[in-house]
């Protein structure tokens, strides 16, 4: 190994002091001439359980042949991954945002404990991403994530379909408007093979953004699952962690607050998930760096929602690619003075290096990216929400598709559960602010997401009839009027626990204000016998930990604060 390559190594001064591991190294293959080569640990949330992560230990193979090839040693491992897609709607969605701090712990955990000189995350899903960059800025030492990529659109009668329309085919069948052969074309054609969920939902949200961070190469949220970009990716990644290991170009230098206001500009440009909102604040705080809901949504001030995707839009993440991809969305706004160029990223490029090369945004040719003169919404669609009713905020997602203001009748429900049994009797009715509590990160526990109402209402065609407000998430394929990550939440006797049936409630996206409309006085007799809906007991275990550990929403649900 060159002086240059060997002389952050890590991994060299640990063992050289412990003959075990070299025995170890031997054990495993490694040759003697191996022995001074930087080892590099590439994480994978690879499994076969679903779309997103059934293709990553293959890629991570790949990425292995990249490292090994530019005279390094790659060593995979694993690490878990949930599905959001199919958690959602029932008990097993309370595991899934805590899977994100059980990734960036067991990333942490095997980088440190073997002392891996860098670190290839190969990842795909909605907590995989989070997670793998928490631990990226906890070991601090030369990493690159690297996505999956997203799935190609399914079709149905020549309909484009995606994991979305499975969900809103339910409330179609709900409602009666789908027959059963299509209900049944729809779930089975849905989704046609591997890759995160097709449209600008929480996996495409998250690669887009850490790519515009600079944390994973350039056109990684772009090449779909299947496409062969995919592939050079891994070739390349080996060429780029060689750079990053001679420079000593560390994860903190890449995630500063520079970069992370450019990862959030994509998020409210592209019309991002409301959970980029809890990651990157989760992100933030592994780095060393605080950010607030202020913070946030200074930046949504002041970035215009310009791409017509999923789950509001028309296209899916895979049109992106023809248009050029990310870069060329943020070389636009680079020209615009909508981010900032000198953030140094893993190519060991900055960003204004990097988009030298990307295509120009065409307005003629492609109406999925509008230009900033002509945006869907003058503002981002990501409002933090603040009043009685969420003292210390909520998260709103508020396109302007369904109007900027809504004022309803409290329909109140304990738990998810409670609101698709109204659902399904027909109780969910026009004029209705839909209020489900006792889901926040406590009292969920796990704040689980609330794709299925959202859906459910969707598919019965009242998305711009009724209005939803939670303490817990809403997935990144979650469209409507909707209001989430409400805290403090019900299990800590917020606001929202003393909501009734038949009060009034008020969400006004242009004044950001969500109130309950009743009296500090009345609010104060019923807060006299209130008691929290106890979660279910919990007596060991992840849930019991996490139930213990979770920071509220406002602060990222972090668990090690
Ligand atoms: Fe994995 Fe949607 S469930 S990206």
């Amino acid at each position: 190994m060159s002086q240059e390559l060997n002389k952050f190594s890590k991994t060299l001064t640990q063992e050289v002091s412990n003959p075990a591991a070299q025995a170890m190294l031997y054990a495993i293959g490694m040759k003697e001439e191996d022995m001074a080569k930087p080892q590099i640990g590439i994480a994978s949330t690879g499994y076969e359980g679903n779309p997103c992560n059934i293709h990553l230990n293959g890629l991570s193979v790949h990425v292995k042949k990249g490292i090994q090839s530019n005279d390094m040693i790659g060593l995979i491992f694993n690490t878990i991954g949930v599905s959001d897609g199919m958690t959602n709607g029932n008990d097993g969605m309370s595991y899934s945002l805590p899977s994100r701090d059980i990734i960036a712990d067991s990333i942490e955990n095997v980088v440190s404990a073997q002392w891996y000189d860098g670190l290839v995350a190969v990842v795909g899903c909605d907590k995989n991403m989070p997670g793998a960059i928490m631990a990226m800025a906890r070991v601090n030492r030369p990493a690159i994530m690297m996505y999956g990529g997203t799935v190609r659109s399914g079709s149905w009668k020549g309909k484009k379909l995606d994991i979305v329309s499975a969900f809103e085919a339910y409330g179609q069948k709900i409602a009666g408007t789908i027959s059963d052969e299509d209900y049944k074309g729809v779930i089975q054609n849905s989704i046609p093979g591997q890759g995160a969920c097709g449209g600008m939902y929480t996996a495409n949200t998250m690669a887009s953004s850490i790519e515009a961070m600079g944390l994973s190469m350039p056109y990684s949220s772009s090449y779909p699952a299947t496409h062969e970009g995919k592939v050079k990716e891994c070739d390349d990644l080996g060429k780029a962690m060689k750079n990053l290991l001679a420079k000593n170009i560390l994860p903190r230098d890449i995630i500063t607050r520079k970069s992370l206001e450019n990862a959030l500009t994509i998020v409210m440009a592209l019309g991002g998930s409301t959970n980029a909102v809890l990651h990157y604040i989760a992100i933030a705080h592994d780095a060393g760096i605080e950010l607030t809901y202020a913070d946030i949504q200074a930046i949504s001030d002041r970035t215009p929602f310009i791409a017509d995707l999923k789950p509001s839009g028309k296209y899916y993440m895979e049109d992106i690619l023809a248009l050029g991809g990310v870069p060329a969305v943020m070389k636009y706004l680079l020209k615009e003075g909508m981010i900032h160029g000198d953030c140094i990223t893993v190519t060991g490029k900055t960003v204004a290096e990097n988009l030298e090369e990307a295509p120009d945004l065409d307005f003629e040719s492609q109406n999925l990216i509008r230009p900033l003169s002509n945006p869907i919404k003058s503002s981002g669609h990501i409002q933090l929400m603040y009043g009685n009713l969420a003292e210390k905020g909520g998260v709103a997602k508020i396109t302007g598709k369904e109007g900027m203001r809504y004022e309803g009748v409290a329909k109140v429900c304990d738990k998810e559960e409670a609101m698709l049994e109204a659902f399904a009797k027909g109780e969910i009715k026009e004029g209705q602010v839909v209020v489900i509590r006792y889901e926040g990160p406590r009292g969920g526990p796990g704040m689980p997401e609330m794709l299925k109402p959202t859906s459910a209402v969707m598919g019965a065609g009242l998305g711009d009839k009724v209005a939803l407000i939670t303490d817990g998430r809403f997935s990144g394929g979650t469209h409507g009027f909707v209001v989430g990550h409400i805290a403090p939440e019900a299990y800590e006797g917020g606001t929202i626990a003393l909501v009734k049936d038949g009060d009034i409630i008020t969400i006004d996206a242009d004044s950001r204000e969500l109130i309950l409309h009743v009296s500090d006085e009345e609010l104060a007799e019923r807060r006299k016998t209130w008691k929290p809906l106890t979660p279910p007991f919990i007596e060991h275990g992840v849930l019991r930990k996490y139930f213990k550990n979770v920071s509220p929403a406002n602060e990222g649900c972090v668990t090690d604060k």
